[in-house]
Parts: C-alpha cells; structure tokens; sequence
C-alpha cells in the first residue's frame, strides 16, 4: 500500500527513502532554495529536475509568500489526500509550514515545538524555565543593543543571531571592540532580527543525532564536533561515533529531557552540547539531520541509514539496528586564502579504499575565501577506520597527499 505524503522542500534522499519505504512524494519547492547547494548554486536548477523526476507530484512556491505557500501546501494536501504534512528541510520556513499543517490537523509535530527549537532565544527561555541546562544570557532586540548589555558578561562572551544557521553571525568576543566587526558581519547577511548574548560555554562539543518515534526519543549516537580557529566558530570537521561513556550517558539524557519539554514528537533531532566544567549545557537543536556529512558518518560508521529512519518512524516503525561498529570523520580542508594555481593528489586521496568522498569545488583562477562561515570552507573529505585513532593517521596521510597552491 502506498501512502501519500506531502513534503516541503525534501532533498533528493528524502524523496528516494520516503519512496522505498511505501510514500508517494507531493514535493513543494522554492525556486529561488538554491543555496541548499553545498558548493554553489550553479547546479540547483538540475537539482530540482531530479526531485520532480523522484516524486509522485511536484509543486513550486514562493516560501515567504504566507498566502501562496498556505494554498500550495493545502491544495498538495487536497490533491493527494496525505494525511502528514512534514517538513526536515531548512529551518527558515520550517514553522510557518507547519503551522499551516497544523490548521489542517495534518501536522507531524506540534508547530509549538518547532518554533522552540527553531529560535534560540525561546530554546534558552524554555530550558530555564525548566532549570535545565542552566547558561547566562541575555536578548536584544537588535545588534547595536548589545553595547549597553555586554558589561553584564565576562568576556569571552558569545553574541548570535536567534534564528540563522551555518554559523553565520555568531562570534566569539574577547574583546568589545568586536562589536562593531560583528555588525557588519550581520548586515553583510541582511540581518536585522533578534539577538543574543551568551557566556562562553568552554568545553569539547557534540552533537546528538536522534530520532523522535511519538514522542519517544531515540538516540542514534553522538558526534564530536571540530573547530576552526576563532573568532568564528566555523566547524572544521567531525568524528562520529564517540565511544560510549558517562560522559555521552548525561549528554544523552539532557537531549531527550530538551526534546521532551519542547513536545516535538517526530522525526530528526540534531542537537548541539558542550561538556563544561559545569556539566553538559545545550548550545542549540534543530528539527532536522545534522549538516556537514553527518548522516553519512553514521551510516558509514555504523551501516544506520537515518535518513530512511526518519520514514520507518513516521510509519511507527522499529528502527533497523546497527551493523557495524567503525569510526568515520569529515574533515574541511583549509588553505590559504588567496587566487588558486594549481591544486594536486585529488584523484589519489580518491582513491584510497577508506575514503568515501572527497569535495574541492575550486579550479584554478578561482578565489579561494577567508573561512567565515560553513559555505566559505574549503571543501572536505570524508573517511572511516576502525576506531578514532586510525581515522586520525589515514587524515594525517590524506593531508600529505594534497597540495594546493594560492596566491
Ligand atoms: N554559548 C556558547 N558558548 C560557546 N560556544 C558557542 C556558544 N554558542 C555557540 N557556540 C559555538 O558557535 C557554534 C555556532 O553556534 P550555533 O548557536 O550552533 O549557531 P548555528 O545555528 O549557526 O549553528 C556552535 O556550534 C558552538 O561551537
Ligand atoms: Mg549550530
């Protein structure tokens, strides 16, 4: 039997999986999405071509439409008779999609949660209200309002945007002087909404990849996160699994407790934690996998396909187990920034039996950029072992392999 479900803005994955585990696809895109493209926007018209060729039906609207995008989803919903409206896309249109589900009582998660985990000021009010995960900060209307509060904070202090994604926005300030940097850093991404400030959270970081069945969270594993240098907070790489330990026990438990208190009831959670000396604290959580490879650590690491996992969930279905017990990494390559000349050893890194992927989406003539934000890296490669300690030597080979020159 064949089950209609409506989606907004389903990457390919999605629609393949939903489609091997008995959906038939209504897919509402946005034209103007292209930078859900990992390297440029150039390929995103072939993209969508080969969505629609994937999907049983498929329908384009402007997201930030209200009116056009409630019609689009409601007559996609009429037209195919689905009963579940989901959406694990791009957070920006996230709640309005499933606010628009709700009023059709065809919601797979309550808007309410959604808006919790989307916003990172109303994340830190609910977490409080609950004593949990107890961090300092403060909100600000606007960026320039930060000045007057940041007395208040022992520096370093983090400040943030409350609703980007991709470490945009977000710095780490030593010193107030930065203010000004970090405004123009938000106007240079038209950013005029809501702030915050938080204090410092110092510690190793992870995050969660979970699945939510009813209500009941699943956790799938947890991932170390990498950092580049500061002040920006730009991911470098990650390593997943992290070996079981106390450690990953309590950041688990304060993961469901987050996603408990939020009501969110199905489908992907990827949600962020710092170890401190405190304890574990939550930097973030989304409604949706995590970005940066991360489903394909885990599959590579642990033969778990959580993309297809968010369907037998939906169909309230036992999730399949692991298979393998292996560690993969990704790892973003960063050179010096500056015109390309010549780039080598691509095609030998590819060739090496434990690598999966290796992405360098720069030719010769091409500006290799400052890293600033998750899109301005330098591309990555993707690689497993049998345990964190071999993954490190065969990046250590990896690295020996690649030599790009700038200028
Ligand atoms: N309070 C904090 N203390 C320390 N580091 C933080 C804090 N908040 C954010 N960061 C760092 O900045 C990164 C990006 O912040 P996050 O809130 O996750 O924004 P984004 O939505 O862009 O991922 C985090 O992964 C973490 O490394
Ligand atoms: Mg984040």
């Amino acid at each position: 039997m064949v089950t209609p479900l409506v989606m907004v803005m389903p990457y390919k994955a999605f629609v393949k999986k939903a489609t091997q585990e008995g959906f038939a696809v209504s897919a509402i895109w946005d034209p103007s999405l292209a930078s859900v493209m990992p390297t440029g926007p150039a390929g995103f018209p072939a993209y969508l071509k080969e969505v629609e060729g994937l999907a049983e039906d498929f329908i384009l609207a402007d997201f930030t439409d209200a009116e056009e995008f409630a019609e689009t989803i409601e007559k996609a919903a009429a037209n195919s008779g689905a009963q579940q409206i989901y959406h694990v896309g791009q957070e920006t249109s996230m709640l309005a999609a499933y606010e628009i589900a709700d009023e059709l009582g065809k919601a797979v998660n309550p808007p309410r949660s959604i808006r919790l985990l989307n916003d990172k000021a109303e994340m830190r009010k609910l977490l409080t209200a609950h004593g949990l995960s107890s961090v300092q900060y403060a909100y600000a209307q606007r960026w320039q309002d930060v000045e007057s509060m940041i007395g208040d904070f022992r520096l370093p202090a983090i400040v943030k945007p409350t609703d980007l994604a991709g470490s945009r926005g977000v710095l780490k300030l030593t010193d107030r002087a930065q203010l000004a940097d970090w405004g123009r850093l938000l106007e240079s991404y038209d950013y005029t909404g809501p702030v915050l400030i938080e204090e410092f959270l110092d510690g190793p970081e992870f995050s969660v990849e979970s699945i939510s069945v009813r209500g009941e969270h699943h956790i799938i594993g947890i991932t170390r996160k990498i950092l580049g240098p500061p002040p920006s907070v730009v991911e470098a790489g990650h390593v997943h699994p992290v070996a079981e330990s106390s450690q990953t026990k309590a950041i688990a438990t304060l993961t469901r407790h987050l996603l408990r208190v939020t009501g969110y009831q199905n489908g992907p959670a990827h949600t962020e934690v710092i170890w401190t000396k405190r304890g574990p604290k939550i930097v973030e959580s989304q409604a949706r996998l995590g970005g940066d490879r991360i489903p394909q650590l885990v599959e590579m690491a642990t033969g778990f396909d959580i993309e297809r996992a968010i369907f037998r969930a939906l169909k309230g279905e036992a999730l399949d187990p692991k298979t393998r017990s292996d560690v993969a990494r990704v790892h973003y390559f960063s050179f010096k920034p500056g015109v390309l000349r010549s780039v080598d050893g691509l095609d030998a890194v590819r060739d090496l039996d434990f690598v999966a992927e290796l992405s360098f989406p720069f030719s010769p003539g091409d500006v290799i950029p400052e890293t600033v934000d998750s899109k301005t890296r330098h591309g990555y490669v993707t690689l497993s072992g049998k345990d964190e300690a071999e993954t490190e030597t065969r990046l250590e080979l990896i690295k020996s392999l690649v030599t790009v020159v700038t200028e």
